[in-house]
Order: structure tokens, then sequence, then C-alpha cells
């Protein structure tokens, strides 16, 4: 249950650094962010080292660490180092010398920089690096990273697979549980620094006094790990807490309600972030209900806030089931016309898909259709559609993929991850949001693997360019050990795993085939559900004839929500990438592909493909018995033999069925279904 944060001894020594004595820890004393810098080194080197260091007002033998700002203390002051660069949150970590001995100086220009860089030298020593000839510098790309707790004030988490909600508002605020410093401290050492604590289907209690002071004791716990927090405002709690008949945002009486409201948190939580908003979405309230745009809902609690500095997230989520259109064309259609229409302290915050969170889905339309309003990318951690927490798929990849997507808005190299940090069109207010996947579990996420995905969100949160794959050696470095023979299997494991999972659930572009409700499990015949846009059968469109979303100009005409280059690569059949074939294209089975494969044999292949995938993680996570330890071992063990147990199952239940559509053979040596 420490994550990542494990700091078990190393078995060999860091360069630079001699265990036989204490390191010298040269750090004031100062704000609790600088305490928590200290402690956590304090924390991490004993383990690491299995010695902890020895606070210290100078430097007198090699090896020291020199821990601050330049502000506050006179020896970083001395070093004379540069740091106008590294902004309020950056960091440098330089090797210095100092009254003739070496030393390690982690420096920021406020305490919580210098807490970033405690948690970077950390990693360094905990992935294998030495402690010597460092000099690096790092910053933020992205201002808010943040965290979407869907935790529910009774406890439950919507789509929640690792326990219950950690926030136990019961013995709030009186009694602070551990495991909150415990979570501050995970997402600082990634860098998170902004956490929402409920559901977006949002109870407007949590905004009523008696919530507000539990809030407030949360707020404290996290505020010296340089988290703020934030909540999820119901549209209409004017109405419901505030004794108000109408919540139109065009009311005084209503506006008049929430400045008050912001006035009251503000008093009780300085600097609490601002409000994340569901309107009109999915049955939930919003601005619509009183035929105002969703502009003018987000403007009137931006407005609140503004006088506090606090920002709203809006989110773009939205379609209806009264809308006859293609459902992933709604969100485009309902904001693109409101571009340059929001406060300047609103984010719109829009899933990576225009659809909701599929294994694979193209990056949406909205990024870079809307350069004057800043877009604020969701994420989604939990894995909802991705076989929740026993299924291993890391999601890394499948989020490089989208940051790293051209949206050519501005020509060529107009990537998402630009729209989403502000450069293409000079954004100062940016944000990166993940649904969490954390809960009480004791392993805070369901499973060991998850906790990857929890670990790979806050450093892309950070830097959207990384690479997924440095950051699972990172990971799996730092969680299981810092040699080769463990961490490279592990870290193979995990770049196969995402497209394994699309393989065997939805390849070649099919999206939205999962058990209704639930989404776990094959269910592409189901059309149960009282909206026609919830139901598989609307995502294929298969029948005897053929397959896939026809969203060409022939179709849906999805494909001109995109910039010119990117609408003609989709609408070309021939241009368009083979992972969103059916995504874009509605095709006969006997359809010739690439390979030379038939629509239907490849199908077939990309299922089994995924089957194998699985069958080849189990073995090699077989061959790390031993050298990992048997608890967690064990654990992965078993949760890969469910997992290839459904992989074959959604192999088999989708194949069934396309044949009872279609009556082909399977291609030959492709095994019927079990
Ligand atoms: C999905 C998910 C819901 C969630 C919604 C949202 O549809 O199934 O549980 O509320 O997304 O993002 O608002």
């Amino acid at each position: 249950h420490d994550l990542w944060l494990r700091y078990h001894a190393l078995t060999t020594a860091p360069a630079g650094i001699d265990t036989r004595q204490a390191v010298q820890l040269v750090a004031g004393p100062g704000s609790p962010t600088a305490k928590a810098a200290s402690g956590e080194l304090i924390r991490g080197l004993g383990g690491l080292l299995g010695k902890a260091p020895e606070l210290s007002g100078a430097v007198s033998r090699d090896g020291a660490l020199i821990v601050g700002t330049p502000a506050s203390s006179p020896v970083v002051a001395g070093l004379h180092l540069d740091t106008r660069e590294l902004g309020r949150e950056g960091y440098l970590i330089k090797s210095v010398v100092v009254n003739g001995h070496t030393a390690t100086a982690i420096v920021g220009n406020d305490d919580i920089g210098v807490l970033y860089g405690s948690f970077r030298f950390l990693r360094l020593l905990q992935t294998g690096h030495p402690a010597t000839g460092l000099d690096l510098r790092d910053r933020p790309q992205v201002k808010l990273r943040v965290l979407d707790h869907w935790d529910n004030l009774d406890g439950s988490v919507e789509r929640g697979y690792a326990g219950a909600s950690i926030w136990d508002w019961w013995k709030l605020p009186d009694y602070l549980d551990p495991r909150y410093t415990d979570y501050a401290r995970a997402n600082a050492s990634i860098g998170i620094n902004g956490t929402v604590l409920n559901n977006v289907n949002a109870d407007p209690l949590v905004l009523t006094p008696a919530y507000l002071k539990k809030v407030a004791a949360l707020a404290g716990v996290f505020r010296p790990w340089g988290i703020r927090v934030y909540l999820s405002a119901r549209f209409s709690a004017p109405i419901e807490i505030g004794g108000l008949k109408t919540a139109d945002p065009l009311d005084p009486a209503v506006r008049k309600w929430w400045r008050d409201k912001a006035d009251e948190i503000y008093r009780v939580i300085p600097d609490f972030g601002g409000f994340l908003v569901k309107a009109n979405s999915e049955g939930q309230p919003g601005p619509q209900d009183y035929h105002r745009t969703h502009a003018d809902g987000a403007n009137m609690l931006a407005d609140a806030l503004a006088p506090h500095g606090g920002i709203v997230m809006w989110r773009a989520f939205v379609y209806s089931e009264h809308d006859l259109d293609d459902r992933t064309k709604q969100a485009y259609n309902e904001f693109k016309p409101l571009d340059g229409q929001f406060r300047d302290n609103v984010l719109l915050q829009v899933k990576n898909g225009p659809l909701d969170f599929q294994p694979r889905e193209p990056f949406s339309p909205l990024f870079g259709a809307m350069p004057k309003t800043p877009l604020m990318m969701e994420f989604q951690i939990t894995k909802e559609y991705l076989g929740f927490a026993t299924h291993l798929v890391y999601l890394g990849p499948m989020w490089e993929e989208v940051l790293r997507a051209d949206t050519y808005a501005k020509g060529k190299g107009s990537t998402v991850a630009k729209v989403v940090d502000g450069q293409l069109d000079g954004h100062a207010l940016t944000g990166i949001a993940g649904v969490a996947n954390i809960g009480t579990d004791r392993d805070w996420s369901g499973s060991v693997f998850d906790q990857a995905n929890w670990y790979a969100f806050g450093r892309l949160a950070w830097d959207p360019t990384q690479s997924a794959r440095a950051i699972a050696d990172d990971w799996a470095r730092m969680t299981f050990a810092p040699d080769d023979a463990v961490a490279k299997p592990i870290v193979g494991m995990m770049m196969a795993s995402r497209e394994a999972a699309v393989d065997y659930m939805t390849p070649l572009g099919l999206a939205h085939l999962m058990g209704a409700g639930h989404h776990y499990g094959p269910a592409p015949w189901d059309d149960s559900l009282p909206r026609a846009d919830w139901n598989p059968v609307y995502y294929h469109r298969a029948d005897k004839n053929g397959i896939g979303f026809d969203r060409t100009r022939k179709g849906s005409d999805a494909v001109d929500q995109y910039a010119p280059p990117v609408a003609a690569e989709f609408n070309n059949l021939k241009s368009t990438p083979d992972a969103y074939l059916l995504w874009f294209h509605h095709l006969p089975w006997d359809y010739r592909m690439r390979s030379g494969h038939t629509l239907w044999d490849a199908l077939v292949m990309h299922y089994t493909h995924g089957v194998d995938e699985v069958k080849q993680m189990r073995a090699t996570w077989a061959t790390l018995d031993g050298r990992v330890d048997a608890q967690r071992y064990a654990q992965t063990a078993a949760f890969l033999a469910i997992q290839q147990h459904e992989a074959q199952w959604w192999r088999d239940a989708s194949i069934a069925y396309w044949q009872s559509l279609n009556h082909l053979p399977l291609p030959a040596g492709y095994a019927p279904p079990a």
C-alpha cells in the first residue's frame, strides 16, 4: 500500500553517496511544505540507504543534500543558481561543491517546487540512477493537474473498482484519517495539484455548511502538499439547498445565491480551487432547462468565483436521446459555436474521445476547434470500459496516442498536447483531469498494476510529451525493483496490454459493445436499454452484409468536425488507419484489408491476437515468480488468469454474435468459439 513510494533498501548504493555514514541534509525549518519535503527525504533515504539523513546547518562532508529556496536558505542563496525559468512549481537538481565537499542541491523558487524536486531526487535513486553529475531542471507544462473523484457522499464510488470512497464524511472534520496524508503524498510525488472530491453527478449537500467544514478539513491536510480542493457543483443547488424557485443563471437571485455561496466557501477554504460541473448531460440539471446556453451557466459560476481566484471546469460531455444526430457529434455541435463566449476563468473539460472512454477512440474533434477557450483534457483512470480492476491494461499508451494526435488546427504539428498545454492558442490557464481509480482497497487502486495508471496520469499531466514507456519503466522500478531483470519484462507486459484489450474487446475501431449499464464483458447484441444511444447495436450497425458506423460525408459526416486534413484522412477509406476503420466506415464483411485478408478474417485475427497477448502476459509474469514478493505475485497471477478467461469470453461471444448475422466460417486455423 506504499504505492510507488516503497523506498525499499537498494542493493547497490548509488554513486556519490557514502552509505557508511548518514547523509547530511541541509534544510532549514520553514513552511509545512518545506517540512513535507525534508520529511519525505528522511523517510525515503532512510528506506533506500538504510540510514536516515541527519539534519545539519552546513555541509561538512561529501554527499550532502542542500534543499530549499534562495529566499529561505542562505546556503541555497550562496550557490547563486539561476532559478528564473523554474516558475513557482519547478525545481532544479544540481551536483555542486560546497566547502570543498560534493553535494546535491534541490532548489525551487517556492517550497512546492522544492517538494517536487525532492520527490524527483528520490525517484532518481529508486530507479537506480547515481547521485553524481546531476544537472536537471523541470517545471510542469500544465497548470491544473487534477484528479476527479466520482465519489458519492454515501461512500460509494461511481465506476469505482477499488472499494469505497476514501473520504470518510461520517468522521470528518474531527477525525483525519492518516490515509488522507498518504493520498496527498502520493499525488504530490507525481505533481498532481488538485482534487475534485465528489462525483460529477453531484449531490448538492456537499455545498451545505456542515459538509464545507469537512471539505475544509481535507483541504487543510492537502495544502502542504500543494493540492487544492475543488467540488462538483449541482446546477440546481439554489433550488435544492437554497430554497429558490429557479436555478436560471440569468436570474439575479440565483446569481446572488452563487456569489454568497462562493464567499462562504472561501471563508472556510481560502485557497478553494473552484467548481466542476456536469450540466444538461445524462439527466443532470443545467442552464438549458431555462433555455440558456452552457456559456450562460458557466459564466454565472465563474463570476461568483472570480473575486476569489477560483475557476470553473465545465464539462463538454453532453449528448441527448432527443438529438437524432450521431452521438459522437453532439458535444462539438453544442460547444463549438460558444467559442469566445466563456469568461477567462472557465475551462471546458473534454473527454479524450468524442464518445466515452472507450479502449480506443479518435481524439475529440473539439481539440483544436475552440481556440478562444482553454480546453482541459479529461482522461479516465478508472477502467470503466477496460475490464475494471482485474484486467491488466496500462493506459499510458492510450493517453500518449491521444496527446500526440495531430489536430492540424494550425497546420501540421498542432498536437492535442499543444492544445491542452496552451501552446497552440496561447492560453495560460490549462489543465488535465483524470477520473480517479482510488478507493479503500489496501492497494488503493484495485490492483497493483492499476496503480501504474494513477502514476502515469500524474506524470503525463505534468508533461504531456513524456513517453508512456519511460513512465512505465520508472513505475516498474519504483514499484518492484530497480533492476532490468524485473523491470524489463514488466514494462513489456504493460506496453502490450492496451492493444491487447482493444483487440479482444473492440478491434478495428469498434466501440461501446460492453454489457449495458455495468460496461463489463461483451454484449454486442444488446438493444435492451431505453435509449438507443446507450445500446451496443447503435454503435456497430452490423447485419448480414457488413459492419461499422459510417461517419464519412456519406454517413453522419462526423469527419467534417475535424480540420480539413484530418477530415480528408478519415473520410477516405484508403487513408483511414485500420485502428479507426469501423469507427468511420461501414464495410461489407468481405472488404479487402491492406493485409489482403477480408475484413471478417481480420476481425477474427484481431480477437485471437488479443487473447494470445494475454496468454503471453501470463507467461511473462510466471517468469517473475520469486523475483516479486509473494503477495503481489499471486494477486497479479490470479488477475491475469481472470483476464485470459475473459479475453476468450470476449472473443468467443463477439465472434459467435457476428456469425449469427453473417454466417461466415472462421479463417483456416482459427478455432471456433469454445
Ligand atoms: C459515463 C459513465 C457515467 C458517468 C458519465 C460522465 O457515461 O458511464 O457513470 O457519469 O460517463 O462522464 O458523466
